[in-house]
């Protein structure tokens, strides 16, 4: 048996094997086909020199093993942004498209030590308090409403009509959102997600949630804002905004991903076949195998430090490829054998994702609901027509076309017996004095029927 180790393949159309630079996460050859990155960024050891954008270098963790001594050394490899030295001497220009997610903002994710421990807390404590039945409630309702508006048609994006919009109403109805405010938090994260005047949608984004703060200071409900407010780490307003931001930023875009990226998985792969039992199985696939957040947990190291056979500068931006650590040959050999070794979609360490729970949950009942609405759903287009959105950070579609047996009309009646969501603060506009146009505000006066 032949057992040289074979010469590294560089993924097709590469720039960087050509110019022996760093290796593009940017643009359509990665997103077409990110794995043969890996492969390929795997030959230079446990880190590789990569390139999130033009001219914003990082650092990459592709080892399983490396990936998990790095999110668990907290005190070598820090997560607050003001040390992320490219930035600060002025080589990244501040309207750079990857500084919106990797500039510090005052929340539990850019913190670290005594202040993040006191932010996440404030944050894993408020989401405990969510009551699964009534997570599932809120999910069902969301997805049948979705279904109602696409259902008659006979076929539909999964992705534009269903996986990108549940997630926000779920949310909306979790933190309480009025209708008013509701609108405008869709609007927000929409516009941040799609690029779409991204400055002005995190503006109204933000001007929202502030909104949202305001009001629930006046008239706390049964809700994850007010118990945010409520909670013992007492936050003030500005505070209170990032906390809540950042828990509808960091839900929505992987949440929309998970949702989508199962349901491809379902619709492309005859094992699963469509069967009930089987969506837990192709959603846990989904998080080893396609996971919907594949590059992230930016790190600073405190201090020069030799880390995976090469040296760090203090500040120098590091990030774990999630996606790569957890498709390498070793692990790859040990879950084939049965290992429990845990996969890293939800990362590791004390920044771990704190709502894997909710989330695999809202996920579950997604799916779940569209396939037994829509039983005989079906790809409509070949599946290698399909188009992963590009960029460094997210993994996802960018639409999924569906076709099924158009479901008849009048047959999905509003729920009754519910006057205005009590988690909207009841009827939001008794008066009727602002015009209800939005999206959010359309599946609350759907829901009081
Ligand atoms: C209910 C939906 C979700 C909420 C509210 C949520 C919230 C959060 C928050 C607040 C953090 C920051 C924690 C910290 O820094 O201490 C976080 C981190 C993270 N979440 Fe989630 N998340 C949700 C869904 C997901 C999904 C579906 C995925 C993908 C499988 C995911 C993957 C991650 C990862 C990988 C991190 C670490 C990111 C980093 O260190 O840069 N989350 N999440």
């Amino acid at each position: 048996m032949d057992t040289r180790p074979t010469a590294p393949v560089p993924p097709p159309g590469c720039p960087a094997h050509e110019s022996g630079g760093r290796v593009p996460l940017h643009g359509p050859g990665f997103a077409a086909d990110p794995q043969a990155y890996y492969a390929y960024l795997r030959h230079y050891g446990p880190t590789a020199p990569v390139e999130l954008a033009p001219g914003v270098e990082a650092t990459l963790v592709t080892d399983y093993s490396a990936a998990l001594h790095l999110l668990q050394d907290s005190g070598t490899f820090r997560k607050d942004a003001r040390r992320w030295r490219d930035l600060n001497e002025g080589r990244i220009s501040p309207d750079n498209p990857v500084v919106p997610v990797l500039a510090y903002r005052p929340n539990c994710m850019f913190s670290d030590g005594a202040e993040h421990l006191r932010l996440r807390q404030a944050v894993t404590d408020s989401m405990a308090r969510v009551d699964q039945r009534r997570l599932t409630r809120i999910t069902g309702r969301a997805s049948e409403y979705l279904i109602s508006q696409f259902g008659p048609r006979g076929s539909a994006d999964l992705l534009g009509d269903y996986a990108k919009q549940l997630p926000l109403f779920v949310f909306n109805e979790l933190f309480g959102c009025p209708a008013d405010i509701g609108d405008r938090v869709l609007f927000g994260i929409s516009g941040m997600f799609d690029g779409i005047n991204a400055e002005r949608a995190v503006e109204v984004l933000f001007g929202a949630v502030g909104e949202l703060v305001a009001l629930k200071r006046a008239r706390p409900g049964d809700d994850v804002a007010s118990w945010l407010m409520q909670h013992q780490a007492a936050l003030n307003d500005e505070e209170m905004v990032h906390q809540l931001a950042l828990l509808l930023v960091a839900g929505n875009e992987p949440l929309r991903n998970l949702i989508g990226n199962t349901l491809h998985r379902l619709l492309t792969h005859d094992a699963y076949a469509h069967k009930g039992g089987l969506i837990d199985e192709a959603l846990d696939d989904t998080l080893w195998e396609n996971p919907p957040m594949q590059n992230l947990a930016p790190h600073y190291p405190a201090a020069d430090t030799e880390f995976g056979g090469q040296v760090l500068r203090a500040g120098e931006l590091v990030l774990v490829s999630f996606a790569a650590a957890n498709t390498g040959p070793d692990l790859t050999a040990a879950r084939e054998a049965g290992s429990s070794r845990a996969h890293l979609a939800w990362s590791a360490g004390p920044h771990a994702c704190p709502s894997k729970e909710p989330a695999r949950q809202i996920s579950l009942t997604a799916i779940e609901s569209l396939f037994n609405r829509l039983p005989d759903v079906e790809l409509a287009v070949p599946e290698d027509s399909l188009i992963w959105r590009p960029g460094p950070f997210n993994r996802g579609l960018a639409t999924l076309p569906a076709r099924f047996t158009p479901l008849r009309k009048g047959l999905h009646p509003a729920p009754q017996g519910n006057p205005g969501s009590p988690a909207a603060g009841g009827p939001a506009d008794p008066a009727g004095k602002r015009e209800r146009v939005g999206r959010w505000s359309q599946f609350l006066n759907w829901l009081t029927g």
